[in-house]
């Protein structure tokens, strides 16, 4: 089936939905058609606890602090220009939010109740209880609803962006006006490839931390975007930058995703601990447990390893019952679930794991890829805002500003744009049979994980990064085959992409000849002045 939009943006997470939003308020006769691959309240942005970053208490607090935090953190990788348009712009999209309904916690005296978190000099988080993410997509959807120009269609799994390639011309990484015309997508519901052509696409895909063992991301963060973007010879940046949260809650029995504990608990007052109940901080950095993430993270896998223990303590004694009870319910609930009592003096096991990904798709200032009418936005993006390393909560501010931006751009050229038909090549599937072992999916997702956990982690060696491309290798010669000769389901889409993804990630890393921000090499320990690693 082929199916016609003016506007198709992949992902209903923060940065999906509030170009949506933009864009059908300024072109009411415009369609928008959003497709997400699960439901609509799934994505990385519900799962966001801390809370959004913004400067918010002038008489404390300004941009330049914020700037300077942000660029702080990024580690000499961050394009100045875009941070000063994120942190400034940033004000104004928050307020827009609350103005569609969007509820943050507030003090008894009615101003806001700023939180903190690594990395940041001043109280400037604006959060909702511990689950900010899921508060902003819930007000995002309602915001959504009311515009009866944007459709969005569930359980549709995006599997190739369309361009000249599918036309039957021949498109290389140096071709140099790829253009983009919409994009494949199977219909989980009844299994059939469809054909969406668009005159504007725009990725908002997130992550993929589903590459790791561990990771506080949702089973969805796959790398979908980010995968079928490096397919159609897009160019992607600095994806050896994978941010590893300090403190997911290390559960015995094993959960996906990780839980996690959010950096704001820390930001109350609570303190890293060793098993022995010692505080270990002290050794890595003045600021403590309130240190930037990859600090906080590697000091943590340090101590791990050093001692032989499985997790390090989260110590919240410091924290007074009712900010326990009232701004972290869900993690007290969640801890108490597994016997951990925060409120009677228990501290919390916790492990470093897979987070964020500050690389990905290009973007330039208005969210323009470097293929044709093809835009992106959000975490599957390297805007230029995280540089090496992203400051707390700037993720769902990014969205929201570049969500704006994307429209804008969109906005005006609209008009001018038109449908590519009868051009394209259907989805073709002839030879190809059902797979008779998924299990071998499996198995394959499961060996990816180690690989990527055990040799392109929080440290890295060449040798490690050496082993684990000659294992990636296999895995994709294996899954290509596979791909090649079955009947496409979202299971092999998801591995082919994260394999994608892994190599991506390992080949960047083995090119960085350097130590920076989230990406440490032993090999390698100094700071030297490499600057982006691109896949062109
Ligand atoms: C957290 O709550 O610690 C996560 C916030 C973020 O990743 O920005």
């Amino acid at each position: 089936m082929v199916i016609e939009t003016d506007i198709l943006i992949i992902g209903a997470g923060v940065a999906g939905l509030s170009t949506a939003i933009k864009i059908a308020d300024a072109n009411p006769s415009s369609e928008i058609l959003i497709l997400t691959k699960t439901h609509k309240q799934e994505s990385n942005t519900r799962w966001a606890q801390g809370g959004i970053a913004t400067v918010w208490d002038f008489s404390q607090d300004n941009f330049e602090k914020h700037i300077a935090d942000t660029l702080d953190a990024g580690d000499g990788l961050c394009d100045e220009e875009i941070v000063k348009i994120v942190v400034e712009e940033g004000h104004e999209r928050v307020k827009e939010i609350i103005d569609w309904g969007a509820r943050f916690d507030k003090e008894e005296n009615g101003h806001y109740d700023l939180g903190k978190e690594g990395g940041h000099t001043e109280n400037r988080i604006l959060h909702y209880k511990d689950i900010t993410g899921w508060e902003i997509l819930r007000s995002l959807i309602a915001k959504a609803k009311t515009y009866n120009n944007i459709t969005i269609k569930e359980h549709f799994f995006a599997i190739e962006i369309i361009t000249q390639h599918h036309m039957g011309h021949y498109v290389t990484r140096l071709t140099p006006d790829i253009q983009c015309y919409g994009v494949y997508v199977l219909n989980k519901e009844d299994d059939h490839i469809n054909t969406i052509l668009a005159k504007s696409t725009v990725m908002c895909t997130g992550g993929g931390g589903q590459v790791y063992r561990n990771t506080t991301n949702p089973t969805i963060a796959t790398g979908d975007g980010i995968a079928m973007m490096y397919r159609a010879c897009g160019r992607i940046v600095n994806m050896e930058f994978v941010q590893f949260h300090p403190t997911a809650l290390f559960n015995p029995q094993g959960e996906n995703p990780d839980f996690l504990i959010s950096e704001a608990v820390r930001g109350e007052g609570a303190v890293l601990k060793t098993i022995d109940g010692k505080t270990f901080m002290e050794k890595y950095d003045d600021r403590l447990s309130l240190a930037p993430r990859d600090i906080v993270a590697r000091a943590i896998d340090k101590e791990i390893k050093t001692r032989g223990d499985e997790f390090v303590y989260l110590d919240c004694n410091q924290i007074d019952a009712e900010t326990i009870t009232h701004h972290f319910p869900n993690i007290y609930e969640k801890c108490k679930s597994l016997g951990i009592d925060i409120l009677k003096g228990d501290m919390i096991p916790v492990i470093p794991a897979c987070h964020y990904m500050c690389g990905g798709i290009w973007t330039d200032q208005y969210g323009r890829t470097s293929i044709k009418n093809l835009y992106a936005a959000g975490e599957c993006t390297s805007s230029g805002l995280h540089g090496a390393n992203r400051l707390a909560s700037n993720s769902l501010l990014e969205g929201l500003v570049f969500g704006h931006r994307v429209a804008d751009i969109i906005n005006q050229q609209l008009p001018s744009l038109t449908l590519l038909k009868n051009e394209i090549l259907n989805w073709d599937a002839d030879g190809t049979t059902h797979p008779n072992e998924m299990v071998l999916l499996t198995q394959s997702w499961k060996e990816l994980k180690e690989i990527m956990s055990n040799y392109v982690g929080i440290v890295r060696t060449n040798t490690r990064l050496k082993r684990a491309l000659d294992r990636i290798h296999l895995l994709y010669t294996e899954t290509e085959q596979l791909y090649q000769n079955t009947v496409v389901s979202p299971q092999l889409c998801e591995l082919r992409n994260l394999i994608t993804i892994a190599y991506m990630v390992t080949k960047s890393a083995q090119i960085r000849k350097e130590s920076r921000g989230l990406h440490f090499n032993t090999d390698y320990p100094e700071r030297l002045d490499y600057l982006e690693t691109v896949w062109m």
